[in-house]
Order: structure tokens, then sequence, then C-alpha cells
């Protein structure tokens, strides 16, 4: 594990946040919620069957001690959040039937809690798929104000200390938008942005990539990424963000300052916007790949609250990566 994480785990610890795991019958969740209460970087709750978790847990020969457990067959509340979730998307065309069964459901479930305040964040997608993680955190968390686009970041960590902060470098989005408009690509370049703020706690330098800089092509693909720095500017006049400019003029001094000349972004980006999920899922994969970089994503970013969808083939350790992210972008929110 690189210094980020080590950085990130040693802060998580100054200031645990209340976690709800909803996937409580998935072995990795139980390993990881055990690992992270005893690391202390968080106060877990998981939700399931206490019996299956109970077994689990023996199985693995872990203890379950000063873990909340809720079971998923008898739910607090469940009445009362089933009406709320009613309520709330009743105009949509929800029935209180449907709503009742949507809401006896872990991800959901979960999600309500973190919007009724019992819990700070929750983290799931190991079982979920991520149409219902992210609808849990559409409907119940919601986003944040002024950004109406759930998103994701990747945290990449590369050997090579050159480029980004100290070879740290956000990429978004690289898994869940899949062909933002400009609206929304603003939204992401914005939220990536705010993102860095949370967890580096400095100012970000973000580049609006293309495969053009400064208008050295036209194609309908860039006058979209124009719009988008046009609109992200105006979200956030405060945010240091440029583009469009290709990937080498974003990262190499050089580069930058011959093609994109004067931009306060070129050649020192840390903050990478891609114009659509194929190029961030691929240049994420590269980057990991061939750079051996490390990659921590995807988590959500967007909504009100950090929350996050997890890969299905996911590991423990990547359960409790995203766990201690978030708990240190929650206490920075704080
Ligand atoms: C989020 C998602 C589940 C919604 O699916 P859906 O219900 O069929 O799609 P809809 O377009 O009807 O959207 C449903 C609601 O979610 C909202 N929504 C969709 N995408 C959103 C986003 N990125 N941010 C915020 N809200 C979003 C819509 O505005 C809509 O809200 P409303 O019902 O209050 O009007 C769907 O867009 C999805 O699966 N996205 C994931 C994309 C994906 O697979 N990415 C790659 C992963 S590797």
């Amino acid at each position: 594990m690189g210094s980020f994480m080590e950085t990130i785990y040693e802060k998580a610890k100054k200031s645990p946040q209340k976690v709800v795991l909803p996937e409580g019958n998935d072995e990795r969740t139980v390993e990881a919620a055990v690992k992270a209460a005893a690391m202390g970087i968080a106060n877990i709750t998981m939700i399931g069957d206490p019996a299956k978790m109970n077994e689990i847990a023996k199985k693995k020969n872990l203890s379950l001690d000063g873990i909340e457990l809720i079971d998923l067959k008898n739910l607090p509340n469940l009445d009362a959040y089933a009406n709320d979730f009613y309520e709330l998307r009743k105009a949509k065309g929800m029935t209180p039937e449907e709503a009742k069964k949507v809401m006896s459901r872990d991800v959901y479930y979960g999600a309500m809690m973190v919007r009724k305040g019992l819990a700070d964040t929750f983290v799931a997608g190991a079982v979920n798929t991520t149409s219902d993680v992210s609808r849990a955190a559409i409907y119940l968390i919601g986003m944040k104000k002024g950004i109406k686009t759930l998103s994701s970041f990747f945290v990449m960590i590369l050997p090579d200390k050159t480029y980004g902060k100290d070879g740290v470098l956000f990429y978004s989005d690289g898994g869940f938008v899949i062909d933002p408009d400009a609206e929304q690509l603003s939204d992401i370049a914005v939220t990536t942005g705010a993102t860095y703020r949370e967890l580096m706690q400095e100012e970000p330098n973000v580049a609006m990539l293309s495969f053009s800089t400064k208008g050295s092509a036209k194609h309908a693909r860039i006058d979209k990424v124009t719009a988008a720095l046009a609109l992200a500017k105006q979200k956030d006049p405060t945010m240091n963000i440029d583009g469009e400019m290709q990937g080498d003029a974003a990262l190499v001094p050089a580069v930058g300052a011959k093609k994109a000349p004067g931009s306060p972004v070129a050649g020192r980006a840390n903050v990478l916007i891609f114009p659509d999920l194929d190029s961030g899922n691929i240049a994420y994969k590269l980057t990991e790949r061939l750079a051996k970089a490390e990659a921590y994503g995807p988590i959500y970013q967007g909504t009100a609250r950090p929350c996050s969808d997890l890969s299905r083939g996911c590991k423990a350790s990547d359960i409790m990566n995203v766990m201690a992210i978030n708990v240190v972008r929650l206490q920075n929110m704080k």
C-alpha cells in the first residue's frame, strides 16, 4: 500500500465516522467491517441476516463485537421509511406497495439511514448492481447544492512522482456517466475539483481533456468540452480549471507552455477530466497497467454526502479503502 492510503488511514482514525454496510451477508463485507472497526477508522452498522453474519465471522475467526447488526427481515421503522420514500417518489409514479418493497432492500434501507442521519455514509455494490446502488444514492442521499450529476472519480497513484501532486492524480469520470453532455461534464469537472480539495486539502488544477488543445482542431466533440469549461467556470469561479487540452499539454510543463501558453493549468494538472466514459475508463486502466499505478475507485461524488459503489469483483481491502477515503471526505466536509 502506497503512502497515499497510509495517510488516509491515519487521518480516518483521528475521527472515525458512522458507516453502514448494507451487504452484511457478503463475506468480504464482514471481513472489511471487522478490520475497519478494529483499526478504528469507522463505527460500523451492517445490514443482513444476523445468523449468517455471525456464521461468516465465526468461519473466518473474526469477532463482530462493537459492530451493530440490523436484521434485514426485521428492519426498524420500515413502515415510516417506506412512507417517506413514497412521498419522495410519488410524483414519479411510485406506489406505497412498491415503496415498501424497495425500502425492504438492504442498499435502499442503508441509504435511508444516511438520509436520516443514523449513518454518515454507506458503501455497497459488492452484491448489488450499479443501477441499484446509484438509484439509492440519487433518490435518498440526493445531490450537492448546485450539482445535478452523480459521477465517480479515481485516485491514481503513480510510481513516477513527476506528474500531478507527487504522482497523485484524480481522474473522472472513468466509472459512471457514459456519455455526458456539456452540462453534465461541467458538473463532473467542478465536482472532481471539489473532491480533490476535500481529500488533498489544497487547490486543484483541473484539466478538461480533449484531442485538441486550445482550438488546434475543430469538431463538435471539442465544442462540448469548451462549452463544459465555460459552464464549470460559472459554477465555481474560484476553481483553477482550463481546457480544452491534450493529455501531454495537461501534464508536461514544456508541452503545456508551447501548446497552451499562459494557461494556469497546462503542465501542472492534478485533476484530469475525460470527455466521456470510454476515454476515462480506458485511461485509468492503461495508467494502472502501463504506468504501474495504483487505482482507488471508482468512488461516487456529487452526492450531498459521500457514498460509494463497489465492483462486484472487489476484495475486502477495496471495501476498506473506499470506507477510509469516504471517512476522510466526511471529516473535511464537517
Ligand atoms: C442511474 C441509473 C440507474 C438510472 O437509470 P434509469 O432509472 O433507467 O434512468 P433514468 O434516466 O430514468 O433516471 C432515473 C433517475 O435518475 C436520475 N439520474 C440518472 N443518471 C443520473 C446521474 N448521473 N446523476 C444524477 N441523477 C441521475 C434521473 O434524473 C432520474 O431522476 P428522476 O427519476 O427523479 O427523474 C442509470 O442511469 C445507470 O444505470 N447509470 C449507470 C451507468 C453505468 O452503467 N455506467 C457504467 C458503470 S461501469
